[in-house]
């Protein structure tokens, strides 16, 4: 990060009050970005973008439900009135409905209203996010849209059918959106992570490298490809997932 890569350039990075979306928002800072932290938790999300002002960066803090549009819009609204462009948005808003709605049920008994969840965070979200900022980055002839996968969207999970079919729909919305925007000098790459040790819990998932990923190991390859490093890089998924997806894992 000492070489100042994102150095003037502007990140939306959805998810950002806690886990990788916030210590994403933390490395992108320090390596002379600017960066817009939003997350459904208000509080949460004002006290992560403070703590990078008080260490002398730049950064805002916006409440937003990524399943509400206009509250989607007025967040890439407040990034362009407070640091007039959108270099790169990040994605991580999400996580298992089953989990997040502390529903523990089988897919044919689960509530709709936790389906929804399932789907309507990890997948209409950032496809909401992505049209939102899109039209700036045609704009300016740059940009970025960096979405969060998981393993779960390549290898399906039982315990997690509508996150593993968003997380799915994921990778199609990033080739989809890679096609889009190559033409107007705009990337879309997907990282599709394995367990992370943003909870302690994510320590039981099987690898075949048999441990969970650090965040920073995670982070460190997002940031790659949302850098001008990775400029031939569009329209790919990565999986980082400790070789899980090899097959064979429980
Ligand atoms: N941790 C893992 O093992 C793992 C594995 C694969 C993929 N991922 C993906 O990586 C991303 C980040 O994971 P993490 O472990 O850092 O998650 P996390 O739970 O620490 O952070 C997710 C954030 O999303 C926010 N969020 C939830 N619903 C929202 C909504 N409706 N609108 C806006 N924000 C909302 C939460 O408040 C939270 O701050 C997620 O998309 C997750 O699915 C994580």
């Amino acid at each position: 990060m000492e070489n100042m890569k994102f150095k003037n350039k502007v990140a939306i990075i959805t998810g950002a009050a806690s886990g990788m979306g916030q210590l994403a928002a933390q490395n992108f800072v320090e390596a002379g970005g600017f960066a817009v932290l939003t997350d459904v938790n208000g509080d949460a999300v004002t006290a992560a973008a403070d703590a990078l002002n008080e260490q002398g960066h730049q950064a805002i803090g916006v409440q937003a439900d990524v399943r509400v549009y206009d509250e989607v819009k007025q967040v890439a609204d407040e990034a362009l009135q407070k640091f007039g462009r959108i270099d790169v948005l990040m994605n991580f808003a999400g996580g298992a409905e089953t989990r997040m709605m502390n529903c523990h049920k089988p897919f044919h008994e689960l509530p709709v209203e936790v389906v929804d969840w399932g789907l309507d965070v990890n997948l209409k979200g950032a496809v909401y996010f992505c049209h939102a900022v899109m039209g700036q980055m045609i704009k300016q002839k740059s940009g970025v849209l960096l979405n969060l996968g998981s393993v779960s969207g390549v290898e399906g999970s039982s315990g997690a059918v509508n996150y593993s079919a968003a997380k799915s729909g994921i990778i199609g919305l990033t080739k989809a959106l890679a096609h889009a925007g190559a033409p107007h000098g705009v990337r879309a790459c997907c990282v599709s992570p394995g367990p992370v040790l943003t909870r302690p819990g994510m320590a039981n998932m099987k690898t075949r490298l048999g441990r969970a990923a650090e965040p920073q190991e995670v982070v460190d390859l997002i940031l790659y490809l949302c850098s001008d490093q990775a400029a031939f890089i569009t329209g790919t998924n990565y999986l980082i997932d400790g070789g899980r997806s090899c097959g064979g894992m429980d």
